[in-house]
């Protein structure tokens, strides 16, 4: 099957992320087969999917602002062999657990037809240690984050078996459904985004155990700073405007080498002073680039000034 012709999914495991994931296949116009274990779940499930769906309808999100149409494409069900047959994708969203996930892989890999992609949702269990399936190369690893129906980024991570072919129709079906897709090259635990919003907890800790600085005013450092420069820059390109010179001398004082960078600096590609670093410039001058990146600095700090966003929610 072709991204464009996939007309039915099943979301097995609807919790926090699963009704949230089913609400936006559906939400796409697909067919969803919402599964897990219990009614109790499966009706807090949906109500919480018309729920969102009504914040999302104020916004004018709900094509129609339809909220029953959207609802009406999810059907619940407790009986995975049924509600998996004859879909085209399956998300798993069951809990964090080996031994549910593997069950969960195992059963599927039975029910489903031809070349049907199982894509997990696991936070960082290295699925393909220990699923047993008939067919790995139809198994992956397509990651969202809180709440699904809103935030953008799906990680997709193959393991050694899954095929290009599975990824590609993944990212594809992702941008289909109004995600952006990273496609990652193979499986490390906590995968991107994780891995760092996993070090920034350690941070915190680290600060709210040694009492030097009250809790909201880390909240209030980092929204004055990085949550202004984060969206225009990222975590990556922010090095080169730091200059790598420099993030290579911090990062020595502070006991760290790294590769990558060192190999820039001594090639001179310092970052948008040299129009060069991680990311090339095309020639142009620094004032140039310079300028480029305040107007956005500048448009974010009017955005976020205008929504309150300083202001603790
Ligand atoms: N919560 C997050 O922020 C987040 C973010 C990204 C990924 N994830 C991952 O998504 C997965 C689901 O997390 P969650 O937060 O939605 O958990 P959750 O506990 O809210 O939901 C899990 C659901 O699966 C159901 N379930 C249990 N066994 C099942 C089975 N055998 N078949 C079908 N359904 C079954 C449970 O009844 C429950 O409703 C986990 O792998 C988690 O690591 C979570």
């Amino acid at each position: 099957v072709d991204r464009k012709d996939v007309k039915r999914a099943a979301v097995v495991g609807a919790g926090l992320m699963g009704n949230s994931i089913a609400q936006t296949f559906a939400g796409a116009g697909i067919e969803v087969n919402l599964v897990d274990v219990g009614d109790e779940a499966l009706g807090r499930a949906m109500g919480m999917i018309r729920s969102s769906l009504e914040v999302m309808a104020e916004s004018g999100k709900v094509p129609g602002g339809d909220v029953d149409d959207v609802l009406s494409r999810i059907h619940p069900s407790t009986d995975l062999e049924m509600s998996a047959q004859g879909v085209d994708f399956v998300v798993e969203a069951v809990p964090e657990v080996q031994e549910v996930k593997k069950e969960t892989f195992a059963r599927l890999d039975e029910i489903l037809g031809g070349e049907v992609i199982i894509a997990s949702n696991t936070s960082g269990l290295d699925i393909y240690s220990f699923a047993e399936v008939t067919k790995p190369e139809r198994l992956l690893i397509a990651h969202w984050f809180l709440p699904p129906h809103i935030i953008p980024l799906v990680e997709v991570v193959p393991g050694p078996s899954t095929s290009p072919g599975a990824v590609a129709f993944t990212a594809a079906l992702m941008e289909r459904l109004g995600k952006v897709p990273v496609v990652m090259k193979g499986f490390t635990r906590a995968f991107i985004v994780n891995k760092i919003q996993n070090m920034i907890a350690l941070a915190v800790f680290e600060l709210l155990g040694s009492g030097l600085v009250e809790p909201e005013d880390i909240d209030k450092a980092v929204k004055n700073s990085l949550g202004i420069r984060l969206p225009v820059v990222g975590v990556v390109q922010s090095m080169d405007f730091t200059g790598l010179d420099l993030v290579l001398d911090v990062m020595k004082s502070y006991g760290f080498a790294n590769e990558f960078i060192a190999g820039k600096v001594k090639e001179g590609q310092l970052g948008a002073k040299t129009a060069r670093g991680i990311y090339d410039y095309g020639g142009r001058t620094e004032a140039e680039i310079l300028a480029k990146r305040d107007r956005r600095y500048l448009e974010m700090l009017d955005n976020l000034d205008a929504m309150n966003a300083f202001e603790p929610i």
